[in-house]
Protein backbone atom coordinates (compact mmCIF):
# COMPACT_ATOMS: atom_id res chain seq x y z
CA UNK A 1 0.00 0.00 0.00
CA UNK A 2 0.88 3.84 -0.87
CA UNK A 3 2.46 4.92 2.71
CA UNK A 4 1.66 8.17 4.47
CA UNK A 5 3.97 10.54 6.22
CA UNK A 6 1.64 12.26 8.17
CA UNK A 7 3.28 15.40 10.43
CA UNK A 8 1.64 16.51 14.02
CA UNK A 9 2.99 19.24 14.35
CA UNK A 10 1.24 20.10 17.55
CA UNK A 11 1.22 23.10 19.51
CA UNK A 12 4.33 24.54 17.79
CA UNK A 13 4.87 27.78 15.88
CA UNK A 14 4.33 30.98 14.47
CA UNK A 15 1.64 31.83 12.16
CA UNK A 16 4.47 32.87 9.81
CA UNK A 17 6.52 29.79 10.66
CA UNK A 18 3.23 27.46 9.78
CA UNK A 19 3.48 29.15 6.55
CA UNK A 20 7.00 28.68 5.73
CA UNK A 21 7.17 25.32 6.71
CA UNK A 22 3.83 24.06 4.76
CA UNK A 23 5.72 25.93 1.40
CA UNK A 24 8.97 23.98 2.64
CA UNK A 25 7.37 20.87 2.23
CA UNK A 26 5.28 21.50 -0.55
CA UNK A 27 8.16 22.82 -2.29
CA UNK A 28 10.23 19.72 -1.59
CA UNK A 29 7.07 16.98 -2.24
CA UNK A 30 7.37 17.02 -6.00
CA UNK A 31 8.65 13.62 -7.17
CA UNK A 32 7.92 11.46 -3.78
CA UNK A 33 5.67 8.42 -4.10
CA UNK A 34 4.12 8.99 -0.86
CA UNK A 35 1.18 10.61 0.22
CA UNK A 36 1.80 13.40 2.84
CA UNK A 37 -0.47 15.12 5.26
CA UNK A 38 0.14 18.36 7.96
CA UNK A 39 -1.57 18.81 10.92
CA UNK A 40 -1.16 22.48 11.83
CA UNK A 41 -2.91 23.91 15.50
CA UNK A 42 -6.03 24.99 14.57
CA UNK A 43 -5.98 28.53 13.94
CA UNK A 44 -3.16 27.81 11.20
CA UNK A 45 -5.32 25.09 9.27
CA UNK A 46 -6.90 27.52 7.02
CA UNK A 47 -3.69 28.95 5.85
CA UNK A 48 -2.33 25.97 5.24
CA UNK A 49 -5.01 23.94 3.55
CA UNK A 50 -5.34 27.07 1.42
CA UNK A 51 -1.86 27.03 0.81
CA UNK A 52 -2.06 23.07 -0.18
CA UNK A 53 -5.12 23.56 -2.55
CA UNK A 54 -4.24 21.62 -5.68
CA UNK A 55 -0.92 20.37 -4.08
CA UNK A 56 -0.33 16.23 -3.79
CA UNK A 57 -0.65 17.03 0.68
CA UNK A 58 -3.60 16.54 2.84
CA UNK A 59 -4.10 19.27 5.60
CA UNK A 60 -5.65 17.86 8.71
CA UNK A 61 -6.27 18.62 12.84
CA UNK A 62 -5.45 17.35 15.72
CA UNK A 63 -8.43 17.00 17.47
CA UNK A 64 -12.22 18.03 17.06
CA UNK A 65 -15.37 17.51 19.20
CA UNK A 66 -17.80 15.27 19.15
CA UNK A 67 -21.07 17.16 18.57
CA UNK A 68 -21.72 18.80 14.93
CA UNK A 69 -22.43 22.06 16.93
CA UNK A 70 -23.08 23.44 20.18
CA UNK A 71 -22.69 25.19 23.70
CA UNK A 72 -19.08 24.05 24.20
CA UNK A 73 -16.77 26.83 24.63
CA UNK A 74 -13.43 26.54 23.21
CA UNK A 75 -14.41 23.85 21.04
CA UNK A 76 -13.77 22.95 17.58
CA UNK A 77 -16.39 20.47 15.22
CA UNK A 78 -15.95 18.28 12.26
CA UNK A 79 -17.65 20.13 10.03
CA UNK A 80 -15.94 23.39 11.07
CA UNK A 81 -12.64 21.71 10.12
CA UNK A 82 -13.77 20.36 6.84
CA UNK A 83 -15.09 24.22 6.53
CA UNK A 84 -11.63 25.46 6.44
CA UNK A 85 -9.93 22.52 4.33
CA UNK A 86 -9.14 19.78 6.21
CA UNK A 87 -9.66 16.44 5.72
CA UNK A 88 -8.04 14.64 8.11
CA UNK A 89 -8.07 14.31 12.03
CA UNK A 90 -5.47 13.12 14.32
CA UNK A 91 -8.20 11.49 17.55
CA UNK A 92 -7.24 9.88 20.67
CA UNK A 93 -3.34 11.15 20.67
CA UNK A 94 -2.28 9.96 24.06
CA UNK A 95 -1.26 13.65 24.96
CA UNK A 96 -5.38 14.62 24.61
CA UNK A 97 -6.02 11.35 26.01
CA UNK A 98 -3.44 12.19 29.26
CA UNK A 99 -4.15 16.21 29.07
CA UNK A 100 -8.09 16.10 28.65
CA UNK A 101 -9.22 12.25 29.88
CA UNK A 102 -10.57 11.37 26.88
CA UNK A 103 -11.35 8.03 26.95
CA UNK A 104 -11.92 5.19 24.35
CA UNK A 105 -15.34 6.20 24.24
CA UNK A 106 -14.58 9.82 23.44
CA UNK A 107 -12.39 8.99 20.74
CA UNK A 108 -15.10 6.29 19.15
CA UNK A 109 -17.55 9.29 19.25
CA UNK A 110 -15.41 12.04 17.84
CA UNK A 111 -13.94 9.29 15.28
CA UNK A 112 -18.05 9.13 14.05
CA UNK A 113 -18.29 12.52 14.02
CA UNK A 114 -15.57 13.13 12.09
CA UNK A 115 -16.27 9.74 9.63
CA UNK A 116 -20.01 11.96 9.63
CA UNK A 117 -18.52 14.62 7.61
CA UNK A 118 -16.45 12.92 5.29
CA UNK A 119 -13.00 13.60 7.21
CA UNK A 120 -10.55 11.19 7.88
CA UNK A 121 -9.76 9.91 11.41
CA UNK A 122 -6.40 9.09 12.49
CA UNK A 123 -6.89 7.37 15.70
CA UNK A 124 -4.16 6.68 17.83
CA UNK A 125 -3.71 3.76 20.13
CA UNK A 126 -0.64 2.81 22.44
CA UNK A 127 0.78 1.64 25.66
CA UNK A 128 2.20 3.59 28.44
CA UNK A 129 5.96 2.29 29.37
CA UNK A 130 5.13 0.73 32.60
CA UNK A 131 1.90 -1.13 30.17
CA UNK A 132 4.71 -2.28 28.09
CA UNK A 133 7.10 -3.70 30.87
CA UNK A 134 4.11 -5.21 32.96
CA UNK A 135 3.70 -7.01 29.68
CA UNK A 136 0.23 -5.50 28.67
CA UNK A 137 1.08 -3.74 25.62
CA UNK A 138 -0.52 -5.88 22.92
CA UNK A 139 -3.53 -6.46 25.34
CA UNK A 140 -3.74 -2.51 25.76
CA UNK A 141 -3.87 -1.66 22.14
CA UNK A 142 -5.98 -4.51 21.46
CA UNK A 143 -8.64 -2.69 24.02
CA UNK A 144 -7.88 0.92 22.62
CA UNK A 145 -8.81 -0.40 18.93
CA UNK A 146 -12.13 -2.31 20.37
CA UNK A 147 -13.54 0.50 22.34
CA UNK A 148 -12.27 3.82 20.27
CA UNK A 149 -13.30 2.41 16.83
CA UNK A 150 -16.71 3.01 15.57
CA UNK A 151 -18.33 -0.10 13.48
CA UNK A 152 -17.98 1.57 10.63
CA UNK A 153 -14.15 2.46 10.40
CA UNK A 154 -12.66 4.17 6.90
CA UNK A 155 -10.04 5.68 8.29
CA UNK A 156 -6.25 5.09 9.68
CA UNK A 157 -4.52 3.79 12.89
CA UNK A 158 -1.29 5.36 14.17
CA UNK A 159 0.30 3.02 16.94
CA UNK A 160 2.30 5.19 19.15
CA UNK A 161 3.78 4.13 22.59
CA UNK A 162 3.65 6.89 25.18
CA UNK A 163 7.12 6.16 26.17
CA UNK A 164 8.72 6.55 22.97
CA UNK A 165 6.57 10.00 22.31
CA UNK A 166 9.10 12.86 22.27
CA UNK A 167 11.95 10.89 23.84
CA UNK A 168 14.50 9.68 21.52
CA UNK A 169 13.27 6.55 22.20
CA UNK A 170 12.03 3.70 20.19
CA UNK A 171 10.95 0.08 20.21
CA UNK A 172 13.00 -2.91 18.56
CA UNK A 173 11.71 -3.37 14.93
CA UNK A 174 10.81 -7.17 16.59
CA UNK A 175 8.57 -4.84 18.92
CA UNK A 176 7.06 -2.29 16.65
CA UNK A 177 6.50 -5.49 14.25
CA UNK A 178 4.58 -7.47 16.42
CA UNK A 179 2.35 -4.60 17.64
CA UNK A 180 1.70 -3.88 14.08
CA UNK A 181 0.41 -7.53 13.08
CA UNK A 182 -1.39 -7.51 16.45
CA UNK A 183 -3.51 -4.40 15.13
CA UNK A 184 -3.55 -5.99 11.32
CA UNK A 185 -4.97 -9.22 12.92
CA UNK A 186 -7.61 -6.74 15.13
CA UNK A 187 -8.55 -4.95 12.20
CA UNK A 188 -9.07 -7.71 9.65
CA UNK A 189 -11.24 -9.41 12.43
CA UNK A 190 -13.71 -6.95 13.05
CA UNK A 191 -14.02 -5.13 9.23
CA UNK A 192 -12.78 -7.53 6.94
CA UNK A 193 -11.95 -6.33 3.48
CA UNK A 194 -11.08 -2.72 4.73
CA UNK A 195 -9.28 -3.92 7.81
CA UNK A 196 -6.85 -5.16 5.19
CA UNK A 197 -6.60 -2.12 3.86
CA UNK A 198 -6.64 0.15 6.71
CA UNK A 199 -3.31 2.05 6.94
CA UNK A 200 -1.62 1.82 10.46
CA UNK A 201 1.09 4.26 10.73
CA UNK A 202 3.91 4.06 13.39
CA UNK A 203 4.70 7.21 15.15
CA UNK A 204 7.00 7.99 18.30
CA UNK A 205 10.54 9.68 17.44
CA UNK A 206 10.27 8.93 14.44
CA UNK A 207 13.85 10.60 12.52
CA UNK A 208 15.19 10.40 8.83
CA UNK A 209 17.99 7.98 10.63
CA UNK A 210 15.63 5.57 11.55
CA UNK A 211 12.50 5.69 9.40
CA UNK A 212 13.67 3.74 6.63
CA UNK A 213 14.19 0.53 9.01
CA UNK A 214 10.64 1.02 10.77
CA UNK A 215 9.20 1.70 7.19
CA UNK A 216 10.39 -1.02 6.31
CA UNK A 217 9.01 -3.48 8.57
CA UNK A 218 5.36 -5.25 7.62
CA UNK A 219 1.94 -3.71 8.14
CA UNK A 220 4.18 -0.08 8.75
CA UNK A 221 2.23 1.40 6.60
CA UNK A 222 3.84 5.15 7.37
CA UNK A 223 4.32 7.12 9.75
CA UNK A 224 2.81 10.42 12.17
CA UNK A 225 6.01 12.20 13.08
CA UNK A 226 5.93 14.54 16.01
CA UNK A 227 8.74 16.82 16.19
CA UNK A 228 10.77 16.14 13.05
CA UNK A 229 7.29 17.48 11.14
CA UNK A 230 8.80 20.64 12.45
CA UNK A 231 11.67 20.60 10.24
CA UNK A 232 10.86 20.36 6.88
CA UNK A 233 13.93 18.77 5.42
CA UNK A 234 14.21 15.59 8.14
CA UNK A 235 9.71 15.36 7.45
CA UNK A 236 11.15 15.39 3.77
CA UNK A 237 13.67 12.75 4.36
CA UNK A 238 11.31 10.87 6.32
CA UNK A 239 8.98 10.51 2.96
CA UNK A 240 11.75 9.70 1.39
CA UNK A 241 12.52 6.60 3.17
CA UNK A 242 9.45 5.76 2.25
O1 LIG B 1 1.86 12.25 16.85
C1 LIG B 1 3.24 12.16 16.67
C2 LIG B 1 3.95 11.95 17.90
O2 LIG B 1 3.29 11.83 19.09
C3 LIG B 1 5.34 11.50 17.86
O3 LIG B 1 6.08 12.57 18.32
O4 LIG B 1 8.07 13.94 18.54
O5 LIG B 1 8.16 11.50 19.07
O6 LIG B 1 7.93 12.22 16.72
P1 LIG B 1 7.67 12.57 18.17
Amino acid sequence: MRPLIAGNWKMHGTLREAASLAEAVRAGAAGLSVDLLVCPPFPYIHLVAAAMLGQPMAVGAQDCHAAAKGAHTGDISAPMLRDVGATHVILGHSERRADHGETDAAVRAKAEAALAVGLVPVVCVGETEAQRLAGEAEAVVRRQLAESLPDSFAGIIAYEPVWAIGTGRTPTEADIAAIHATIREALVARFGASGQATRILYGGSMKPGNAKAILALPHVDGGLVGGASLVAADFLAIAQAA
